[in-house]
C-alpha cells in the first residue's frame, strides 16, 4: 500500500456524510502528514543520504511566505527553496552554516523528540563562529498577564488572532492561553502548536543540544518578520 492510496481512501472517507466529527479531525491531520510525507520522500529521492549538494551559508527554516533575501529557505510547504520535513533532520553538511534562522517554527514540531532533534541538528550544521537564531511565541508573555485578570485579553487577541475566524470562541483570558498553547488545531489552514516556550526553555533546549552560549537576540526587522516582534521571544545560540 502506498501513501497515495491511503490519501485517496482518506479523502473518500472525508466525503462521506456519516464520517463522525472526531474521525474527520484525525483524518484531516493524517492527510496533512501524508502530504508532507509525499513531498519529503520526493526530495529524499534526489538526496538519498539526506544532504543536499550545496552548502548555503545563510538558512531559514520554516519561513513560510516570509522569505529572507540572501537566505536559503527550507520548509515543508512552498514557496521554499527546498521542501523538506525538518523533523527528519536538517539536510545540510556538518559545520557549514553561518546563520541559521527560524521564527514561529519550533512550536509547530513535537516536543521532546523533534524539537530536541532539531536543536542537535542545528548544532551539527553550524559552522564555528556561526549563530542559530530562534524565535517563538512567548508563552511567558500571556501567562504573566493571567493573574491580573482579563483586561489585556482583547488587545492580545486583536494583535495575535485579529485576522482569524476564531474570535467568537475566545471569551476569557484562559481561552486565549489555550490558543497560544494549542493554536487552531481544528482549522486546516493553521498548524497546531505542540509545545510552548519561554526564554528559559529555549536556553535549556539549546544548551542541552551542546551550544556554548544562548543569549537574548535583539529583534532585527531586516531578517525577522516584523509582525513577530510583539510578544515573541528570540535567542541566539553559538557553539
Ligand atoms: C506559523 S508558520 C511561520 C512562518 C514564518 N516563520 C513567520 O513567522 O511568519 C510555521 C512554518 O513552519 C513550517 N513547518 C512546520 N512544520 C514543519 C516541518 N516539519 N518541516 C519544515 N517546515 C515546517 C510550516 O510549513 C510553516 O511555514
Amino acid at each position: 500500500m502506498t501513501a497515495d492510496t491511503v490519501a485517496e481512501q482518506i479523502a473518500e472517507l472525508l466525503r462521506q456524510p456519516t464520517t463522525t466529527h472526531g474521525l474527520a479531525r484525525a483524518l484531516r491531520a493524517a492527510l496533512k502528514e501524508l502530504d508532507v510525507h509525499r513531498t519529503h520522500t520526493a526530495a529524499l529521492k534526489a538526496w538519498p543520504d539526506g544532504r543536499i549538494d550545496d552548502a548555503p551559508r545563510k538558512v531559514q527554516i520554516g519561513g513560510g511566505a516570509h522569505r529572507i533575501d540572501g537566505y536559503f529557505n527550507i520548509d515543508a510547504v512552498p514557496p521554499a527553496d527546498l521542501l523538506w520535513d525538518i523533523r527528519e533532520g536538517i539536510p545540510l553538511h556538518d559545520n557549514t552554516v553561518h546563520d541559521l534562522f527560524s521564527e514561529h517554527f519550533l512550536e509547530h514540531i513535537d516536543y521532546p523528540n523533534s524539537a530536541k532533534h532539531y536543536a542537535r541538528e542545528a548544532h551539527r550544521v553550524l559552522a564555528p563562529g556561526g549563530r542559530v537564531v530562534t524565535g517563538v511565541p512567548d508563552a511567558g508573555f500571556v501567562l504573566t498577564r493571567y493573574p491580573s485578570g482579563d483586561a489585556d485579553t482583547r488587545t492580545l487577541l486583536k494583535k495575535w488572532y485579529g485576522k482569524r475566524d476564531c474570535l467568537d470562541h475566545i471569551n476569557t483570558h484562559l481561552d486565549l492561553i489555550n490558543y497560544v498553547f494549542r493554536d487552531q488545531d481544528d482549522d486546516p489552514v493553521y498548524h497546531p502548536h505542540y509545545w510552548a516556550y519561554d526564554h528559559d526553555k529555549l536556553v535549556q533546549l539549546f544548551t542541552e543540544a551542546g551550544f556554548a552560549t544562548v543569549e537574548p537576540w535583539e529583534f532585527d526587522p531586516q531578517i525577522a518578520n516584523p509582525k513577530r516582534e510583539w510578544a515573541s521571544v528570540y535567542v541566539v545560540a553559538a557553539k
